[in-house]
């Protein structure tokens, strides 16, 4: 949305004008005032607007009311309490000088009080509508307790899950990221930025933060631009078409430019190609870390830096509040740098109706939890579930099933349910996956024994309970994968496996030869090969939420059917890590139906192809791919014409048919590969999907449209543009499969 669109969209513009609303004022206007309010203020009170943070007392102290009083703050992020963010709020709009309104902001990343599923689970339903109706869910409930800003979307591109950040991020492929990106911008901000219930988002971590070397977080990042461009940028290019209001810059170093004091991403890209005219604040520290990433040379130097590139707002440390001032007096840096800085924050301050929103006193504790949030958070954590394996229709199972063993350190654990960022998620509002079940079956026929206490424990001592549960049991659930605190922030790992004795409870708990459903609960691909050996079924849940018990046993007695699907691949083991679907081919691609090297003989390869010579080369499981309760064919691929002129548009339609007996959702999905370019070009790239329900017996065409725009990449120049060439085109049910048609491209 453009600027003026958005400032146009006050439902009573009269009104608005009456009372004297920046909001609703057309740009220049707007812009007007900021030049105002920057002619009145001093260079304290301008250092003050790009400070934020992170302590603010509870209740606030009086040492930082004073400094509220005197501009030395422009925000606050992470205030645990609505009054103290009411305090602070009545004191810099009615005591200090100018009057300027501080902007609170908070890690809402998958929900507030509601816990959505985490964002890489929220990317497996592939339904961007309703991922967008999430953020809205979010939106909504953190700033009925003045909340005005959420440090979300996470739009970093990760394909390594050894990263503990994978969680918070929307999966491998920069098209369906964007999507997402593009969804949860609208959900947060939704009609215009004052409008009830809207916050404003922060694109992050920008940009690279993902591409960490060895998945070790905060680690460098080593992107040739072209990557850069074709891969790690969409997504945060597609944020700012949706008008996201701010944008976080990462920890990272990038090609040896820490993110933060990065010219070339922050000036030249998100600045000049793209036009962003929100603000940039940088993550915790990252300005004065650029000391120790041995940029700058002290903290002066890295307030210099920083404001060079154009960070705009230094997070927690205070180089810039400290520092700058002393650097314009010397002129060492110009003081309209400042100023820019300090428009871009009062614009997002005015768009936002700051200056004119009252802050509630104390959260409106109807606003949270609603029946239709709690709704949403159960569809989004049935829809991301993502069925990785079921043995002779394992699942569903009968709801005239006669007891049921619940084991696992999983099953009954709402903070592991939850997942990372849940700040202000409440355990005691989750709804367990153990208390579902015994909703659904009667707390008798549910016999309930961990096992183990936690997904790390690694004593045996709770087996023989779990292995007597299992005996008395028609059917075994098994709720393993990780706790919690294994994803997120600073939670690399360097082995993927199941953790503590899990695989050696699954292991006990086949032996006894009762059917075995795996219900694995993870921030992240794991890889379990063993387990999945072991067991009749796998349903891949993530962490779901506060409505992850009800969602997941509706999919589990089938009163839902599963329909997520991986947006990541899962690689077979971690050495095969980083395995991304989008590859190049090589020059000696393996094939799967070529020779191939079997897996465990050291020596003598069979062929010299890229393959490894200990493991298959091929992922665990692809990127797209989902089972279902249902089978789906697809037939009679069409494409509307051999050959397309630049600019033209092309449609590829195929039948795709439910040929097993429950109604259910597809998610069909479009993918291209140019044969031959300038540069070589991914096997397959993603163009299209859609969510499509099909009856039993139903058949529907799909068809999606392909113009040669879609088709363009990243030149070696830099430059987008689509090449004349022969393209392959699929229609299929995941990145592996599918039916494939060609076309051609002329000049
Ligand atoms: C994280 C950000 C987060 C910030 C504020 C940092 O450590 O990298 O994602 O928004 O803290 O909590």
């Amino acid at each position: 949305m453009t600027r003026a669109s958005r400032l146009s969209r006050c439902p009573l513009p009269f009104l608005c004008a009456l009372a004297g609303s920046l909001v609703a004022a057309p740009p220049a206007d707007l812009e007007r005032r900021i030049d105002q309010l920057l002619a009145r203020m001093t260079i304290e009170e301008k250092l003050g607007q790009m400070s934020q943070g992170a302590f603010l007392g509870s209740p606030v102290a009086e040492r930082d009311r004073q400094g509220i009083r005197q501009g030395r703050w422009g925000s606050f992020l992470n205030v645990a309490r609505p009054e103290d963010r009411a305090e602070a709020q009545r004191t810099a709009l009615n005591e200090s000088r100018l009057g300027i309104p501080l902007i609170f902001g908070q890690d809402v990343i998958h929900g507030y009080r509601t816990v959505l599923p985490i964002p890489l689970a929220q990317s497996a339903s592939w339904d961007p509508e309703l991922v967008e109706q999430g953020a809205r869910v979010a939106a909504r409930e953190a700033s009925s307790a003045g909340i005005h800003w959420t440090f979300a979307p996470m739009l970093d591109i990760a394909r390594d899950p050894r990263w503990g950040r994978i969680a918070e991020g929307l999966g491998e492929d920069p098209y369906l990221a964007s999507a997402f990106a593009a969804a949860m911008v609208r959900g947060f901000q939704g009609p215009s930025l004052d409008a009830p219930g809207s916050i404003a988002a922060c694109a992050k971590h920008y940009v690279g933060y993902g591409a960490a070397e060895a998945g070790r977080d905060y680690n460098s990042a080593w992107i040739p631009e072209i990557l850069l461009r074709q891969v790690y940028l969409p997504p945060f290019q597609a944020a700012r078409n949706a008008g996201v209001a701010t944008v976080m810059s990462a920890f990272e170093d990038l090609n040896g430019v820490p993110a933060t004091g990065n010219e070339f991403t922050l000036r030249r890209i998100l600045r000049g190609e793209w036009n962003f005219d929100g603000f940039v604040v940088s993550d915790y520290n990252s300005v004065v870390e650029m000391v120790t990433h041995g940029f700058a040379a002290d903290p002066g130097d890295a307030a210099l830096k920083g404001i060079r590139a154009g960070v705009d707002m230094e997070m927690t440390s205070t180089c810039y509040r400290d520092r700058l001032k002393a650097l314009v007096e010397g002129g060492k840096i110009d003081g309209k740098l400042i100023d820019e800085a300090v428009r871009n924050i009062l614009r997002v301050k005015f768009r936002l109706g700051l200056f004119d929103k009252p802050m509630p006193a104390a959260a409106d504790r109807g606003a949270l939890l609603a029946p239709e949030s709690l709704e949403v958070a159960r569809k989004l954590a049935v829809e991301s579930a993502v069925l990785l394996k079921n043995d002779g229709a394992a699942l569903p199972l009968s709801k005239s099933i006669g007891k049921l063993a619940v084991i696992g350190p999983l099953a009954d654990s709402p903070l592991d349910q939850m997942g990372c960022w849940t700040g202000n998620g409440v355990a005691g509002d989750v709804r367990t996956f153990l208390a579902a079940l015994k909703d659904t079956l009667g707390p008798a026929r549910v016999l309930y024994a961990p096992g183990l206490k936690t997904a790390k424990d690694s004593s045996h001592d709770g087996f023989p309970a779990a292995i007597e549960a299992v005996r008395a049991a028609d059917t075994a659930l098994l709720f393993i994968g990780e706790d919690a605190n294994m994803s997120g922030e600073a939670r690399s790992r360097a082995y993927l496996d199941l953790p503590g004795a899990e695989q050696a409870l699954a292991e006990e708990v086949a032996k006894v030869g009762k059917p075995v459903i795996a219900v694995i609960v993870a921030g992240r691909p794991l890889t379990f090969h063993d387990l999945a050996a072991k067991v009749n079924a796998v349903l891949y849940v993530w962490n779901p939420g506060t409505m992850g018990g009800p969602a997941i046993a509706s999919l589990l007695f089938g009163d839902a059917v599963p329909s997520g699907k991986l947006t990541v691949t899962f690689p077979r083991t971690v050495g095969q890590v980083p395995i991304y679907y989008a590859h190049l081919n090589t020059g000696r691609p393996a094939s799967p139906n070529g020779p191939r090297i079997s897996p465990g003989i050291p020596i003598n390869p069979l062929d010299y192809t890229s393959q490894y010579i200990d493991v298959d080369f091929t992922p665990e499981y692809p990127f797209g791919f989902g089972l279902s309760y249902t089978t789906f064919e697809y037939s009679n691929l069409r494409v509307s014409s051999p050959a397309i002129p630049m600019g033209g548009k092309l449609t590829v339609t195929a039948d795709v048919a439910n040929t097993g007996k429950v109604e259910a959702e597809e998610i069909v999905q479009l993918y291209t590969r140019d044969l031959s370019a300038s540069v070589s070009r991914p096997v397959r790239e993603l163009k299209g999907f859609r969510r499509v329900r099909l009856a039993p017996g139903e058949k529907k065409s799909v068809e999606f449209t392909l113009g040669t725009s879609d088709l363009a990449f990243y030149n070696a120049r830099m430059q987008l543009a689509t090449e004349p060439g022969v393209f392959h085109v699929w229609i299929a049910p995941d990145s592996d499969r599918g039916l494939r048609g060609e076309f051609r491209v002329t000049e």
